[in-house]
């Protein structure tokens, strides 16, 4: 079976980068599951539907089509025929997604996704629950945190690098904080460490620090 690599964590604790980077590095995809609570959450503002209500965003969940595409080391999403690109970024997507993830069926959809790309190669997958309830069976398990601060500046220096910064660093916190409340206390597969997961703090680490360590604890020999 192909292998898996769980990176877990809060927003802006450095998942994507050190996820990606790993893909790079070892030729595994590079899968984003947050991208794909997004992508849900754009359908349901572009359906109109409101966020907030659960039964309409449990009836949308089976209706979202998203196709898998295996591009630039990572696994691509087309929604409705294109990647949605910086569509799912917007300071509304992010003020929706934690609602509509915090959907039962929603989280279905989006899980059975996930544990379907495994057959499109070896992953690394960033999220909230990839190796607490995606898959808890993964040997190599990372939970990735940095203090509030931190990521909201990461955050913001990204918006800013990509230029569709709307809101302030101290917005930005604000709202990944709010997020992280929601997404912690949810009860189905809320943010939490994974058993047995290797925990890293990278507040004070440089990227390379946090790549290094990481490969330092994933299993040695044969796994999957
Ligand atoms: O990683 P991100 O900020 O793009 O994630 C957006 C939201 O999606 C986040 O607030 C919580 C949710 N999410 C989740 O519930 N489970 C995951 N595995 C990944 C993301």
């Amino acid at each position: 079976m192909n292998r898996v690599i769980a990176i877990d964590g809060p927003s802006g604790s450095g998942k994507s980068t050190i996820a990606r980077l790993l893909g790079q590095k070892l030729g595994f995809l590079h899968v984003d599951s947050g991208a794909l609570y997004r992508i849900m959450t754009l359908a349901a503002l572009k359906g109109g539907i409101d966020c907030n209500d659960e039964k309409a965003v449990a009836a949308l969940a089976d209706e979202v089509k998203v196709e898998f595409v295996p591009k630039d080391g990572k696994v691509a999403y087309l929604f409705e025929g294109e990647e949605p690109g910086d569509a799912i970024r917007t300071p509304e997507v992010n003020a929706a997604v934690s609602p509509v993830s915090k959907v039962p069926e929603v989280r279905a959809v989006v899980t059975g996704w996930l544990r379907s790309m495994r057959e499109l190669g070896d992953i690394v997958v960033e999220g909230r629950d990839i190796g607490s309830v995606v898959f808890p069976d993964t040997p190599a398990r990372f939970y990735l945190d940095a203090s509030p601060e931190a990521r909201a500046r990461r955050r913001h220096l990204e918006e800013v690098g990509k230029g569709i910064a709307k809101q302030t660093e101290e917005e930005v916190k604000a709202s990944l904080l709010g997020r992280d409340k929601i997404d912690s206390s949810r009860k189905t597969a809320p943010l939490k460490i994974a058993d047995g997961a290797v925990v890293i703090d990278s507040t004070e680490l440089t990227i390379d620090e946090v790549l290094a360590t990481v490969l330092a604890h994933l299993p040695t020999g044969e796994w999957e």
